[in-house]
């Protein structure tokens, strides 16, 4: 079965044909995060009204390569912003009519968890899940497909918004992770294993599943106001990239062994980052945890279609075109 996959939560604009869940056709994304990182962050309108230029040619570059041919439209419902959201669902759902094909909802988060199934990878079930993208941090067990449990997420700021808004506060880019991880990768090749322990790590050693990250925004300020002279941007960076990899790995590492998964899938955009990778995969081993890790390649990480048309290849459930409604404060179990 081929199906075509739309995403638009945020500030990318995308399309991709996939085929069985697994095969991927065409993966189109194009993004207005050039526009964004001027302003320092999404401006929702100004990304809305992005998307709806963009949409038409995404959708027909997905269609183009390859076959044309498709048995069904799977679009991201929610969670994200509600302009861009409605951009890619009223789409979808014109579409649908137009082409009398059968269209699936798809929920943005378990989208990032399906990237591991893209490219021949097949997780066995029972599965631990952990998402960790701009707006969200969740951990959830899966015993199947469909059959998802949130066991754990963040009190308050998600990982990836840890990322962007330290990064604010360091002077560098949007969005902040890739800005962040750059600046730490540039202070290792001249530390090699340094010791980086400066920022506290919110329930790290607490007896749940739960994330906060908050707390390193203040501390990262408190610590720019007073002793800015002493330390280099380059290694604060690595010192908040190394305190939220640090929560999430710690915590990850917990819950396989109360667990005991078949397999660990990591996704989302925090999930591109390289230190958190590298960290997962050492762990893994040296703890000698009997789950397969996974984690998408990066391009799989962040935002794109082919995630959402996979996802709805293993939870091939349509519904009728007039019901389906774009929902902002979508969690990942709804
Ligand atoms: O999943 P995603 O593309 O969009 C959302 O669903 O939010 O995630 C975007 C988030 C941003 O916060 C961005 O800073 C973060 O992922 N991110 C990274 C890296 N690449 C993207 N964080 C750390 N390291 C990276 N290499
Ligand atoms: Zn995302």
């Amino acid at each position: 079965m081929k199906i075509l996959g739309i995403e638009t939560s945020c500030d990318e604009t995308a399309a991709a044909v996939v085929e069985d869940g697994t095969k991927i056709l065409s993966n189109i994304v194009a993004s207005s995060q050039e526009m964004h990182a001027k302003t320092g962050g999404i401006i929702p309108e100004q990304a809305a009204r992005q998307q709806v230029k963009s949409i038409t040619s995404v959708i027909d570059q997905a269609l183009d390569t390859k076959q044309k041919k498709i048995d069904a439209i799977a679009v991201t419902v929610g969670p994200g912003l509600i302009g861009s959201l409605l951009v890619g669902v009223e789409t979808a759902k014109t579409l649908s009519y137009l082409w009398k094909k059968p269209i699936v909802p798809i929920n943005h988060l378990v989208g990032h968890l399906y990237a591991n199934w893209l490219e021949g990878s097949t997780p066995e079930f029972p599965a631990l899940g952990l998402v960790v993208s701009g707006g969200h941090t969740d951990m959830v067990l899966m015993k199947n497909h469909g059959n998802i449990k949130w066991i754990g997420g963040t009190r308050d700021d998600a990982a990836g918004e840890a990322f962007d808004k330290t990064a604010r506060l360091l002077g560098l880019g949007y969005p902040g992770g890739p800005a962040i991880a750059a600046q730490a990768a540039k202070f290792e090749v001249r530390n090699p294993k340094p010791e980086l322990n400066l920022f506290p790590r919110p329930l790290i050693n607490e007896d749940n599943f739960d994330f906060s990250f908050s707390g390193l925004k203040t501390a990262v300020l408190n610590y720019i106001n007073h002793q800015s002279s002493v330390i280099s941007h380059r290694r604060l960076a690595a010192e908040v990239q190394e305190a939220i990899v640090d929560v999430l790995v710690t915590k990850s590492v917990k819950a396989v062994q109360k667990y005991k998964p078949k397999s660990f899938l990591l996704g989302g955009g925090v999930a591109a980052n390289n230190r958190l990778r590298e960290r997962f995969q050492e762990e893994f081993v040296s703890k000698k945890l009997q789950a397969t890790f996974h984690v998408p390649a990066v391009k799989f990480c962040t935002d794109n279609a082919s995630v959402i048309a996979s996802a709805a290849h293993f939870n091939y459930r349509p519904v009728d075109w007039k019901k389906i409604v774009a929902n902002p404060q979508l969690t990942i179990t709804d």
